[in-house]
């Protein structure tokens, strides 16, 4: 029930002003049937579907987002169980668990780029130890693992799933915090907080390369910090995200442009 035509979404917007109050009241506990109500698809068409509609509506875009985006919080701050501390997965099984669940080649490259980001990032900036490496590594692999089956639930269902396999909560945590605005956990240590820088300017960066005829040869941090400020390119990745993501570390975006590109030009 996507809503067909622009009087289908001034009735929405009433509609949310309606259960403003509502959802608030009820972000501890998920809503699915505000979330088919308001969007029933991900919040991607929604954007691009908001989009072709009118002006009056488009003033109201940020307000709207926010509170469908309200329906993915996940209601909780503590993920796993301290118990499993240290207990992660094979890579291969990582990569199996992907397989079955993100037909999508694009979606499947992205979880791997952010990974391999994330593990040289915690090797050679952190000097972290194998195990700790690979932890970093598996967030990354797994952070969008839910994300095309279950775009409604998109976080919940991998966090329960690595929750059900005794995974460290660490890494479900991590996981948990890749996007705090949409579900409603703050990224507390140093990997939690990569994560949420790594994932959207992975992304950008990638589709930086890809309109390229070099591709990520001779790619430089100018041009994609001038993308960056190009709204119209690559408009569903989030610039205030990012903005918000490198607020809480203490390396310069173009520092971590560089690495990025570096680090994930060679992952397939
Ligand atoms: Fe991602």
């Amino acid at each position: 029930m996507e809503p067909e035509n622009d009087d289908q979404y001034v009735n929405t917007l009433f509609l949310i002003e309606d259960l403003k109050d509502e959802i608030t009241r009820l972000q501890t506990a998920r809503q699915t049937l505000i979330t088919k109500i308001i969007i029933p698809g991900n919040c991607s068409s929604f954007k691009t579907g908001f989009r072709k509609s009118n002006r009056k509506l488009r003033a109201h875009k940020n307000k709207i987002i926010l509170l469908t985006m309200s329906t993915h919080l996940l209601g909780r701050n503590t993920f796993g169980d301290v118990a499993n501390a240290g207990n992660l997965m094979p890579v291969e099984e990582a990569h199996q668990l992907l397989n079955e669940w993100v037909p999508n080649d694009r979606l499947r490259l992205h979880m791997k780029q952010v990974a391999a980001v994330m593990k040289a990032w915690a090797t050679e900036k952190e000097q972290a130890d194998e195990l700790t490496a690979r932890k970093w590594e598996l967030a990354g692999l797994l952070h969008d693992a839910d994300w095309e089956k279950y775009p409604d639930d998109h976080c919940r269902v991998i966090v329960e799933e690595l929750e059900r396999r005794d995974i460290d909560p660490e890494v479900i945590h991590c996981i948990a915090s890749h996007g705090p605005r949409y579900f409603g956990v703050e990224p507390n240590n140093i990997m939690d907080k990569m994560i949420y820088v790594f994932d959207e300017l992975s992304g950008f960066i990638h589709a930086s390369a890809l309109i390229r005829p070099t591709k990520y040869d001779g790619m430089n941090v100018k041009s994609v910090m001038k993308k960056l400020k190009t709204p119209s390119f690559a408009a569903q990745v989030n610039r205030d995200d990012i903005t918000d993501a490198i607020a809480r570390i203490n390396t310069p975006l173009e520092d971590i442009i560089q690495f990025i590109i570096d680090h994930q030009k060679d992952v397939q």
